[in-house]
Order: C-alpha cells, then structure tokens, then sequence
C-alpha cells in the first residue's frame, strides 16, 4: 500500500524546496494538498513512500522528476478572454496610443498556462486592426512564458477541446480564429499562432533577456509568492516596460505596498498599471 503520509519535518523541507525554486508559497497546513498533487507521480514512477519522493527533489537527485513535481504543485487555472476587460482597456484604451508606431508593438504574457490568455490578446489585436486596418505598421509580437514544460507544448499545439472551449470563448469567434480539427477539438488559426511564439522562464530569474514589451500580462501567478518575491518580479517587469508601457495584473490582485515604479490607472470596467 503506497504511504502518502508526510511528517512535519519532510513538509517544511518540501515547503522550501517549492518556494526556492519556483516561488510558490504553501500555507502551513496544504499537507493534503500535496499529498493529493502528488499521488499521479507517485503511481506513474511506482514510488511507495511520498517521502522518497520528497527527499528525491529536495535534493534535486533527477532533473526530470523537479519538473514533474514543479508542475503537479503548480496551478494552471486560465480560460479565454479572462475578466475581460482587460482585453477591453487593451481596444479601447491601450492600442490607440501604439497603433502608429512604425516599431512592432510587443506584448509578453508571463505565466501563461496552456495559451488561452496569449492567443486572446492576438485575437484582442486582429479584431482591432478590422477596425482600423493600417494599425500596427510595424507589426505584433506576443510572447507568452511559463514555467511548466507541459503548459508550453499545450500552448505551442494550439489545440482546445470542447470543455476549454466553452470557457470565455464566443461562437463567433470560435469560428472566425480556429479550424475544426475532429472530435471537438478546435485548433487556432496559422493567423494567430505566427503572432505568438512560446518559450519557457521561471519568473525567479532574470528577465532582462526577454527584451523590451509595451504591454505586460502577468496576472494570476504573483498571488503564489511571497511579499518580496512579488516586489523583485514587479521591479524587473518594470524595468522591461518601454514608455508609456502598460502592466495588467489579476482581477484579486494589487501592488500596495510592493512596487513604487507604477501609477494606477482606474480605467472602468477597470485598472491597470502604466509605468511612471
Ligand atoms: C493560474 S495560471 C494563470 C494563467 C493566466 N495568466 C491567467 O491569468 O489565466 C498560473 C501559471 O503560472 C505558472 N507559474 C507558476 N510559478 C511560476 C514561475 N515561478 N515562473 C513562471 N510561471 C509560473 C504556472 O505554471 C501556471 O501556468
């Protein structure tokens, strides 16, 4: 019978291990929430003891099983179009401003999960350029990141099914931005997926070599990490911003107290941040 039990001593060194190495912060008692993330490894790799396991990635023994775990403990929670307005602000709001500069416009969706916000912003663009059709002379580059290697290749397949689909996503643009590729399954255009390329980042590392974006997602990940872990991440995002840059974080989420290097914009249905 596999023991899924863990002692105290095994779930602080756990608790550590996840935060140092991808910032995700666990309460005091998620005992059972790991017990629960990592029950599928456990039986997929035949391990008896959840502390083998434990002591296997704390000590960072195999590469590959640090991944699997990073990416059971992690949350991948999205769906298209999320909160939307962001997306709003984005048309009515953000695009304006950049619509004639002759460099691309450059958006980077950090913490991107399986695509859906990524592949909404390109939607976002194009249905903005049927309105105005010389917008963006220079073009649109959308890079999404995530940790998780399982997320990226969802991303970079590009395929949904009919549960994720239902998720945010209207009919119309169901069938104006993805080709029907059988059972339900609908994948989206060559259009938007030459718009958005994929890499893998860990938001704990430097970022600097991602370049320079006008427009910034990451929403729904900070709300895992530490205070400080949230204050580093805000400041090297600032430092990516160009002028008049726009940073977008999650519906629950705020900077209070962690960053002096934005404004605030009300902007209802609602806010963003704009880099001072
Ligand atoms: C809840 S999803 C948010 C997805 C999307 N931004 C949204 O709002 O719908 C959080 C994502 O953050 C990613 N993540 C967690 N820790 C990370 C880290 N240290 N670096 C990069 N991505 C991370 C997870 O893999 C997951 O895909």
């Amino acid at each position: 019978m596999p023991d899924k039990q863990i002692c105290d001593g095994d779930y602080v060194r756990f608790r550590d291990f996840l935060e140092r190495r991808c910032g995700i912060v666990l309460g005091e008692n998620k005992q059972y929430l790991v017990r629960s993330r990592l029950s599928p490894l456990m039986r997929k790799h035949g391990y008896i003891n959840l502390s083998d396991v434990v002591d296997e990635v704390v000590n960072e023994k195999c590469k590959g099983l640090v991944d699997e775990v990073v990416d059971a403990m992690t949350t991948n929670e999205t769906l298209w179009f999320r909160d939307s307005y962001p997306f709003q602000l984005l048309a009515e709001e953000i695009f304006p401003k950049f619509k004639d500069r002759k460099q691309p416009l450059k958006i980077w969706s950090a913490a991107c999960s399986s695509g859906q916000e990524p592949y909404s912003l390109a939607m976002t663009v194009l249905e903005f350029q049927r309105r105005y059709p010389s917008a963006f002379p220079g073009g649109v580059q959308i890079l999404g990141t995530d940790i998780s290697s399982e997320m990226l290749n969802r991303c970079k397949e590009g395929a949904y099914d009919s549960l994720s689909l239902s998720r945010g996503l209207s009919e119309e643009r169901k069938r104006q931005f993805f080709d029907s590729v059988g059972d339900g399954v609908l994948a989206v255009k060559s259009e938007l997926k030459r718009m958005v390329s994929f890499r893998s980042l860990n938001l704990l590392d430097p970022i600097s070599s991602l370049g320079r974006f006008d427009i910034v997602f990451c929403r729904n990940v900070l709300i895992y990490f530490s205070s400080e872990m949230k204050s580093t991440i805000l400041s090297r995002i600032a430092s990516t911003l160009n002028h008049e840059g726009a940073l977008f974080l999650g519906a629950s989420e705020s900077m209070s107290g962690l960053s002096n290097d934005f404004n605030l914009i009300r902007c209802p249905p609602g806010l963003y941040y704009s880099k001072k």
